[in-house]
């Protein structure tokens, strides 16, 4: 009996050598210890069979024999998981000491950049922020504003219409209507804003592009307010010496109406490539609220008066940054939008 138990301690270190995988390890040990088929278990089990002097011999050896395996099979188990652990590790070693990936900062765009500075601008002189929708109907876009059915601003030429009644606003002179319907005078505001017009790309124009819009309305204002307001906005944009000129224009909804020029900022008005050799850069359109559309909003033309202006700011982004060419904004291109300060 002794001789078996030997045989089998054995076979067991000769079979418990070959273990690689866990799984190998509880097949080995269900071949020994396993209740049901288990060789160990077997030999104990027959322990009942044999003579009085001899079982308690034997059975101490079994019992020993049956701890043994069970704490080599503690180990080798305990070894594997050490293992499988330490190939692990391997694989996900990381090396802190690598310089990190830069994550590459982001630019504003430079409508943004200039619109910041026009509000600031204007907000220090007094001017607070007002905002309306893209989409307008043509009572804010065009009935308000005195411009009548059959005026050429009208003409679908001009007008990305969504609908009978419903168009993309083609200025920011939207927004003086929905401000004066909602507040009393006096009033300051500016509204910036998207525009869009079926305009032919070129160097000086965009479907899209953005405006900025003025309205002062007060008691007494006259039209010597509205010529120091733009002075003084073309002074703190551009420098003490820059100087504007007001010419006769037509704007339904503005009498007197105008455009404003400003002295060319490249030249100091001498001529040259920017201002096309006439010393002058236009600027917008202005004048004094058309007493009709105050008539309009509710506003009594007999004790209050307004003035209004709109400026394009692209094509003042394009002499600001010396762009030859206002569709470069709009192109996205990262090799372009990257060159502008933060
Ligand atoms: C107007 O839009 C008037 N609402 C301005 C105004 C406001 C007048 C208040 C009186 C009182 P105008 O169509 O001229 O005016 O456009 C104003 C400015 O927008 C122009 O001076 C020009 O700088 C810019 N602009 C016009 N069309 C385009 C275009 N397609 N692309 C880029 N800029 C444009």
């Amino acid at each position: 009996m002794i001789a078996r138990l030997e045989s089998l301690k054995k076979q067991f270190f000769q079979e418990i050598a070959q273990v690689r995988e866990p799984g190998e390890l509880s097949s080995l040990r269900d071949r020994y210890l396993g209740r049901k088929s288990g060789a160990i278990t077997a030999l104990i089990r027959e322990l009942g069979t044999l003579p009085a002097a001899e079982r308690r011999e034997f059975g101490q050896g079994a019992n020993e024999l049956k701890q043994l395996i069970e704490s080599r099979l503690d180990e080798a188990r305990e070894q594997l998981e050490r293992q499988t652990e330490s190939a692990r590790l391997a694989a996900e070693r990381l090396d802190v000491t690598l310089p990190g990936i830069p994550a590459r900062m982001g630019h504003r765009h430079p409508i943004t950049l200039l619109l910041d500075r026009l509000q600031t601008i204007f907000v220090s002189m007094g001017y607070s922020l007002e905002d309306g929708p893209e989409i307008e109907t043509n009572f804010f876009n065009f009935d308000a504003l005195n411009i009548p059915e059959g005026h050429p601003a009208r003409d679908q030429q001009d007008t990305f219409y969504i609908s009978i009644e419903l168009a993309l606003r083609t200025q920011t002179s939207t927004v003086q209507i929905r401000t004066m319907q909602r507040r009393k005078p006096p009033l300051r505001i500016i509204a910036p804003g998207k525009v869009f017009r079926r305009d032919t790309p070129d160097p000086t124009h965009n479907p899209m592009f953005f405006q900025l819009e003025g309205l002062a309305v007060d008691r007494h204002l006259a039209m010597s307010h509205l010529k120091g307001t733009i002075q003084t906005f073309v002074n703190r944009m551009f420098g003490p010496k820059v100087v504007t000129r007001f010419r006769p224009s037509y704007f339904p909804f503005v009498e007197p109406g105008g455009e404003v020029d400003f002295s060319c900022i490249s030249c100091d008005g001498q001529g040259c490539r920017v201002c096309k050799g006439s010393g002058w850069i236009e600027l917008g359109g202005c004048g004094m609220v058309h007493p009709h559309v105050l008539e309009v909003v509710g506003i009594d033309p007999n004790q209050f008066s307004g003035f209004a202006f709109g400026l394009g700011v692209d094509r003042m982004a394009a002499l600001m940054y010396g762009l030859d060419d206002i569709r470069l904004l709009y192109e996205n291109d990262l090799r372009f939008l990257s060159q502008f300060p933060l």
